[in-house]
């Protein structure tokens, strides 16, 4: 860690040699098995930043299954190779001991997502944003870089709670890192890319695809200013052989609380009045896959 503190104390010091102005640190948090979903943060975060750091950090605090931690797919070679082709200028790859350095390992103080966290993805898994939130935060603490450097952190949209909670533990928290996000990185066939699309056999794959097409079809409803067509698709998932659907919900993007007709965002006959927030999660063969859609009353082109 303090190797690591040293090599972005000299990039920030390299850059104010060469420039006047402050450098931009950006980092992008990872746990690792990166794909081409974390290429496009990983360009985002260069595009907008004079240093960009990427870690690489599997946080067992965040997984309630012991089972899903262990098997979580660990490539450090690949995601090292492609984190230089992306431009990473630092890699941040502790050691689990470097991370919860405590006796026992883990550690008696973290961080509480308070009842955000609770919430559908939150109720589903106990802990699990408690977990996010206190390695962010220590990751935060440790990227942020030397006056004047400035921190901004890239995270993906797919994971559109966790943004939410980051972005609120920021602001209670005080911390001085701005939060950016990328828009969720699709397959050809739709499918929100993530590391734990690497379990699914081709069934599994083909059963997956129905998460995103009922996501597409309340975007098309949203946008063409029809009743959100939420209990069919609702069906529509519950038919589907291979996809145990978990939740399909509207959701204020803010609060993450649901939206029932007759309320400021949804009329009473379910049309959409503002921005709003579907968020899906269903268990597809072995895997809990998550995905969500941002739903634009605004919106009148079609999906392309
Ligand atoms: O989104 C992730 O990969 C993780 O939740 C994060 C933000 C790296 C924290 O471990």
């Amino acid at each position: 860690m303090a190797s690591f503190r040293a090599a972005l104390a000299e990039a920030v010091a390299g850059h104010l040699q060469q420039h006047e102005s402050a450098p931009v640190v950006g980092l992008v948090p990872t746990m690792g098995a990166l794909h081409s979903g974390h290429g496009v943060l990983i360009d985002a975060a260069r595009a907008a930043s004079d240093i960009v750091i990427a870690s690489i950090f599997v946080n067992p605090l965040q997984f309630d299954d012991d089972a899903d931690y262990q098997h979580y797919p660990r490539t450090p070679e690949q995601d090292v190779t492609l984190l230089g082709e992306h431009g990473a200028d630092l890699i941040f790859l502790p050691e689990i001991a470097e991370m919860y350095p405590g006796d026992p390992h883990l550690p008696q103080v973290r961080v509480s997502a308070g009842e955000l966290g609770h919430r559908w993805e939150g109720a589903a898994r106990p802990g699990h944003f408690d977990g996010v939130v206190t390695v962010v935060a220590k990751l935060f603490n440790i990227m942020s870089p030397p006056a004047p450097g400035r921190l901004e952190a890239w995270f993906g949209a797919k994971d559109a709670e966790q943004v939410a909670i980051i972005t609120r533990m920021t602001a209670d928290l005080n911390l001085d890192v701005v939060i950016r996000t990328v828009s969720i990185v699709r397959d050809e066939h739709g499918l929100a890319r993530s590391s734990r699309n690497q379990r699914l056999d081709e069934h599994d794959y083909a059963s997956a695809l129905a998460l995103s097409a009922a996501l597409f079809a309340l975007e098309d409803d949203a946008a063409a200013g029809r009743p959100l067509g939420l209990a069919d698709q609702v069906s529509e998932l519950n038919a589907t052989t291979g996809v145990d659907l978990d939740y399909l919900v509207v959701v204020d993007p803010g609060t993450l609380q649901e939206l029932h007709p007759g309320g400021d965002l949804l009329d009473e006959h379910g049309v959409l009045q503002g921005p709003a927030l579907a968020l899906i999660a269903a268990r597809v063969g072995p895997v809990r896959l998550i995905d969500n859609i941002s739903l634009d009353p605004g919106r009148s082109q079609p999906r392309e």
